[in-house]
């Protein structure tokens, strides 16, 4: 099933059964979902194979990095698994993301890829230890850029950048924004938040929405009280 919604919800989870229990809670009418490195390392393929079966719309973040050959064939297998999108770390450089999107188009294969500018861990002196000098903000246009031109469909950022970045690399650039707090929930662990309403007018493109969703009483409810934040 397509879908329309902005919103994709982090299926957070260390196992297969408690992923599609939270799955099995939602609508793939109104929701894609984001299957991330630990519940995909425990469970493998089968859980892309089981949400598909239930009518969603995958984006399996796995933020691969390698040299260009293996970067393109893991993402030439997740595309032929059918995912709606997957990601790359943009560190890896233009002829690494350049030959996954080649992949990709030689295949046939419509999966958006999207890139990973700077980890949101990363403050300027984690940066300088890696010897990049260039302040986080200053790093994420720059591989945003070079992600832009090295054929990737967007990236992952922000709220806070997503205006700067609709400027650089245009309106179809897709902007996937996590540190997402819906008015009616807590903070938790993200420091840098910004309402969904906030973050489409500031330029997103797609919001991702974790624990605000998954630890919900009704996640449905929760997820049609952001709906009703973004209309
Ligand atoms: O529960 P919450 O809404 O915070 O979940 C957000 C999701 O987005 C998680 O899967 C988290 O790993 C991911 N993410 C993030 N911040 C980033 C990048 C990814 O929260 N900078």
């Amino acid at each position: 099933m397509s879908t329309d919604s902005p919103l994709i919800i982090a299926l957070d989870y260390p196992s297969l059964d408690a992923a599609l229990c939270m799955a099995d809670s939602l609508d793939p009418a109104r929701c894609r979902l984001k299957v991330g490195k630990e519940l995909f390392t425990r469970s493998g393929p089968d859980v892309v194979e089981a949400l598909h079966g239930r009518g969603f719309e995958v984006f399996l973040d796995l933020k691969f990095h390698d040299i260009p050959n293996t970067v393109a064939g893991a993402v030439e297998a997740a595309a032929e698994q059918g995912v709606w999108m997957v990601n790359v770390h943009a560190a890896g450089g233009r002829r690494m993301m350049e030959t996954a999107r080649e992949r990709l188009d030689r295949q046939g294969l419509s999966t958006r890829l999207i890139a990973v500018t700077v980890l949101t861990s990363m403050m300027a002196d984690d940066l300088a230890e890696t010897g990049v000098a260039a302040s986080p903000a200053s790093q994420v246009e720059r591989l945003a850029v070079l992600a832009h031109d090295s054929g990737m469909h967007g990236v992952v950022c922000s709220a806070r950048e997503s205006a700067r970045l609709h400027e650089l690399c245009g309106a179809d650039f897709l902007k996937v924004t996590p540190g997402i707090r819906p008015a009616f929930a807590q903070a938790g662990d993200q420091r840098r938040v910004m309402t969904p309403g906030d973050a489409m007018a500031a330029g997103s493109t797609h919001l991702v929405v974790g624990r605000p969703i998954t630890q919900a009483e009704e996640p449905m409810a929760a997820l049609a009280a952001i709906e009703a934040e973004l209309t």
